[in-house]
């Protein structure tokens, strides 16, 4: 009974947030109940003694359906509170899988990587950049002798843009892709494990904040970014 509560939990409450968004919504007993419960799973850690109150509520009978009825809603409203907030400490990176990577089969390796570290995906197309937008993308090695063949390069063929979501996202990507040289990336990481050469290392990698944020603005639009809470995200994220 329990599991099945816990299962139901999360669908309750984003059903109960939609219903709340709406200007009538009015909320039927039993899924005020469940939606106790929802609050009971989700506060369990954080706010003890109202999760206690609320599991209260949910193994009561019909009888005490009120007491949840009447407070789920602030319930939810301090839930997505919560989930907004934490949404806002969420960092977000630019990923790039380069031609030689799209060529040599290697989408699916180095976008589970990133999944199974428990990192979230937000966007993700495939594009050939013009060699104008290439440029673009490295303005800032425009002085090196490699950059024209750079660009070359990355517009030869299918790149895959993404952008990765979670905590420490940004710098915790680059541990994951390895040092620029694969001939000096750890083994484990994506380009020490998978590539050889410096000038087919497979991937790019936002390298900090304010290049995040200008890379995700060059390759994707706002609205090809989408915002989403995650049903692990209760397993990736926790304090005890
Ligand atoms: P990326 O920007 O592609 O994620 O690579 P990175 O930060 O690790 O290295 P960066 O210095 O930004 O260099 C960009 C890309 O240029 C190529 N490169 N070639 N021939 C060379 O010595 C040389 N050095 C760098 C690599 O493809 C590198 O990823
Ligand atoms: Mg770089």
């Amino acid at each position: 009974m329990s599991s099945q509560i816990c299962r139901s939990a999360a669908r309750a409450v984003r059903s109960l947030l939609t219903a709340s968004r709406s200007s009538n919504a009015v909320l039927a007993e039993g899924r005020a109940v469940t939606t106790a419960a929802a609050a009971a799973v989700a506060l369990r850690g954080r706010a003890p003694f109202i999760a206690s109150f609320y599991e209260r509520a949910e193994c009561g009978n019909a009888s005490r359906g009120w007491i949840s009825g009447a407070l789920a809603l602030p319930v939810a409203v301090y839930m997505l509170q919560e989930q907004e907030a934490h949404a806002a400490e969420m960092e977000r990176t630019f990923i790039a899988i380069k031609p030689d990577g799209v060529q040599r089969g290697l989408i699916a390796e180095i976008v589970s990587r990133f999944e199974r570290k428990g990192f979230k995906l937000v966007g993700i197309k495939v594009v050939v950049p013009s060699k104008d937008f290439a440029q673009k993308h490295y303005h800032d090695l425009k002085d090196r002798p490699f950059f024209s063949g750079l660009c070359d390069f990355l517009s030869s063929g299918p790149v895959v843009a993404m952008v990765w979501e979670g905590e420490g996202v940004i710098k915790y990507g680059r541990k994951l892709i390895g040092a620029t040289d694969p001939q000096k990336s750890e083994p484990g990481t994506i380009r020490g494990d998978l590539a050889v050469v410096v000038g087919r290392n497979i991937i790019h990698g936002s390298d900090g904040p304010e290049t995040a944020k200008d890379e995700i603005k060059l390759w994707f639009k706002p609205e090809e970014l989408v915002s989403y809470i995650s049903n692990a995200e209760k397993w990736i994220y926790g304090v005890n």
